[in-house]
């Protein structure tokens, strides 16, 4: 009986360790929105501005194009790559649950679109402001 319970035991506390290791796990690989604009509103050092980032990510900033130009000024749809012509999926995390999970990715096309865009990098508070808005927009 006693080894019973103890073996019990084991296994609950096994489980528990797992559970945690599976969670942590989590918030290092995956990322979800909300913790990308958490980091990139601590590196701004500042609360994000939706309104701001609606207003940036439209207008051109000295170059050809603005996000909008392949993105669509209502990322709520797909859009289509100003260049390509290739289909973008919505850029809107409620419409595409794929986006803003993988924080290399973001970087990586972030890095990407805003040297096209500005012929620079975005500072963080610009990618947080554009996130926050993202994020605003519901179905
Ligand atoms: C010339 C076309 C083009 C322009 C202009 C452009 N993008 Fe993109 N963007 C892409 C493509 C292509 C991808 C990658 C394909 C995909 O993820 O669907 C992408 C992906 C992204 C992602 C990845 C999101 C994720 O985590 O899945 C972000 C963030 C992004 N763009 C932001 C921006 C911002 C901000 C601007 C304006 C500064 C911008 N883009 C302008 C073409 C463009």
């Amino acid at each position: 009986m006693q080894v019973m319970e103890v073996t019990m035991s084991c296994i609950r506390t096994a489980a528990r360790a797992l559970m945690l290791a599976a969670a942590l796990a989590g918030t290092a690989w995956a990322g979800t929105p909300q913790e990308q604009l958490g980091a990139l509103s601590a590196r701004a050092g500042r609360s994000p501005s939706a309104a701001q980032g609606q207003q940036f990510f439209n207008a051109k900033h000295g170059r050809e194009w603005s996000c909008a130009s392949c993105h669509n000024a209502q990322p709520m749809g797909d859009g289509k790559h100003a260049n390509t012509g290739k289909t973008i999926a919505a850029l809107a995390p409620a419409f595409n649950p794929e986006r803003f999970t993988d924080p290399a990715k973001s970087e990586k096309w972030f890095r990407r679109n805003c040297n096209d865009v500005l012929a620079r990098e975005c500072t963080p508070a610009e990618k947080a402001d554009v996130l926050a808005w993202l994020m605003s927009l519901k179905r």
